[in-house]
C-alpha cells in the first residue's frame, strides 16, 4: 500500500493508522488499526468520524486485511461487519460496495489495495471540487455559520463545508466563522474549532441555541454545512441541531447550504424519512466525556433521547454544494440527482 496522509487517516509502510479524534484538541494521539473489530470499535466511539473519512477508514483497513492474508471470502465478511459500523452515513456503504467488487478479482489482494487508495485519492479531488464550487458563493466580509465538524478530520482531504470556508478564507475574503459547539459530542467546540486554529480562520465559538440570536441581529450571512445522506429528493441527514438551523435560516432568510460529495447522495432513499437515524448511548445526553474526563450533570438514570443525526427538507435547503456545481431546489425537483447519478 502506497503510504497516504490525510488529518485524521495515514498508511505508512503498509500499516494503517488513525488520529483519535476523541483526544482532541489537547491530545494528538495515532492508533494502530490492525483488525476489523478495532476499526469497529473505533468507528463506533467516533475515534474515526465525519462520512466520508469512516468509508476510507473501513476501506484501508479491508485492504490492509487483504495483505495480511486473509481470504476472499472473509474479506466479504468482514465489509458486511464494517458496514454495520454506523448506519447514518452512506459514503461508508458505497465505499465497502466498491471494495466488494475488488474482492472478486483474481488478483485481489492488488484490486483491493488500488480500491482503497482510489477512494482517498478520489475524496481528496471531490472536498478540492466543493470547496471551489461553494467558496464561489461567499461575497466579501461575510459571516458565516457552520454545524459540527467537516473538515479534514472528516474527510481524507480538505473537507466539505469546512473546506468550502477555508477557500473562500484563502481568497481573501474577509470571512468570520460562527462555530456551533455541537452537543451532545460537541465536534464543533473540540474538532472545528482545532481545525480553524490551525487554519488561521477567524472564528467564534457559540453554543447551538446562540444561532437564533445572531440570525435575528443579523449577524450571519451564510450557512454551510455538511451531509451523511442526501435523499432523492434532496432531503438529507446531518448531525443532530442541523434542522433547527435550518429553519431559524428559513425564518431569517439566511442562505442554507449543504455541502456533500456525490458519495453521500443515495438514490434508494426516496425522501429523508426513509434515511436510518443512530440512536446514541444515553450518557452522551446526561454529561459529557472524552479526554476530559466523564462528568454526569443529568440523575444516571435519567431517561434520554439521543439521535445522533436529524433530517433536513429539501425545502429548507438554499442550495446543494455537490463536486459537480451548485444546485438549486429547482434543480433538484427537476430530477437533477437522478440525472447525474441514476
Ligand atoms: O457523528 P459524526 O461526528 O460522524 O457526524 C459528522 C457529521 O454530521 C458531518 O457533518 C458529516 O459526516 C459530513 S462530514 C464531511
Amino acid at each position: 500500500m502506497k503510504n497516504l496522509s490525510a488529518l485524521s487517516l495515514k498508511t505508512h509502510q503498509g500499516e494503517l493508522y488513525v488520529l483519535d479524534q476523541t483526544l482532541l484538541p489537547h491530545q494528538q494521539q495515532w492508533l494502530h488499526c490492525t483488525t476489523v473489530t478495532q476499526m469497529v470499535t473505533l468507528i463506533q466511539r467516533l475515534q474515526l468520524r465525519g462520512a466520508p473519512a469512516i468509508g476510507i477508514g473501513a476501506s484501508l483497513l479491508l485492504a490492509y486485511r487483504a495483505t495480511q492474508g486473509d481470504s476472499q471470502a472473509q474479506l466479504q465478511k468482514d465489509a458486511e461487519i464494517l458496514r454495520a459500523a454506523r448506519p447514518t452515513a452512506v459514503n461508508l456503504m458505497n465505499n465497502l460496495d466498491s471494495m466488494l467488487e475488488a474482492i472478486q478479482h483474481t488478483d485481489f489482494v492488488s484490486a483491493t489495495v488500488a480500491c482503497a487508495e482510489a477512494l482517498f485519492a478520489e475524496d481528496v479531488a471531490l472536498c478540492q471540487l466543493m470547496a471551489e464550487h461553494g467558496a464561489a458563493l461567499v461575497q466579501p466580509n461575510e459571516q458565516l455559520l457552520t454545524h459540527c465538524n467537516t473538515g479534514g478530520l472528516a474527510t481524507a482531504g480538505v473537507g466539505t463545508a469546512l473546506g468550502v470556508i477555508n477557500l473562500a478564507h484563502q481568497q481573501g475574503k474577509n470571512i468570520r466563522l460562527w462555530v456551533d459547539e455541537t452537543r451532545p459530542l460537541l465536534q464543533g467546540g473540540r474538532l472545528t474549532a482545532w481545525e480553524c486554529q490551525q487554519l488561521g480562520i477567524p472564528y467564534q465559538l457559540i453554543c447551538d441555541n446562540m444561532a437564533a440570536m445572531l440570525m435575528a441581529r443579523g449577524q450571519v450571512d451564510r450557512i454551510f454545512v455538511g451531509s451523511d445522506r442526501i435523499a432523492a429528493n434532496g432531503d438529507f441527514a446531518n448531525k443532530v441541531g442541523t434542522y433547527s438551523l435550518a429553519v431559524l435560516a428559513h425564518y431569517h432568510q439566511v442562505p442554507f447550504y449543504v455541502v456533500a460529495p456525490h458519495t453521500t447522495v443515495d438514490l434508494a432513499c426516496a425522501d429523508g424519512s426513509v434515511i436510518p437515524i443512530e440512536q446514541r448511548n444515553a450518557d452522551e445526553v446526561r454529561g459529557v466525556s472524552g479526554a476530559f474526563g466523564q462528568t454526569l450533570w443529568a440523575p444516571e438514570e435519567a431517561p434520554v433521547f439521543n439521535p445522533a443525526f436529524d433530517v433536513t427538507p429539501a425545502n429548507l435547503v438554499t442550495g446543494w454544494v455537490l463536486d459537480t456545481g451548485v444546485y438549486s431546489q429547482q434543480d433538484i425537483a427537476a430530477g437533477v440527482l437522478q440525472q447525474l447519478f441514476g
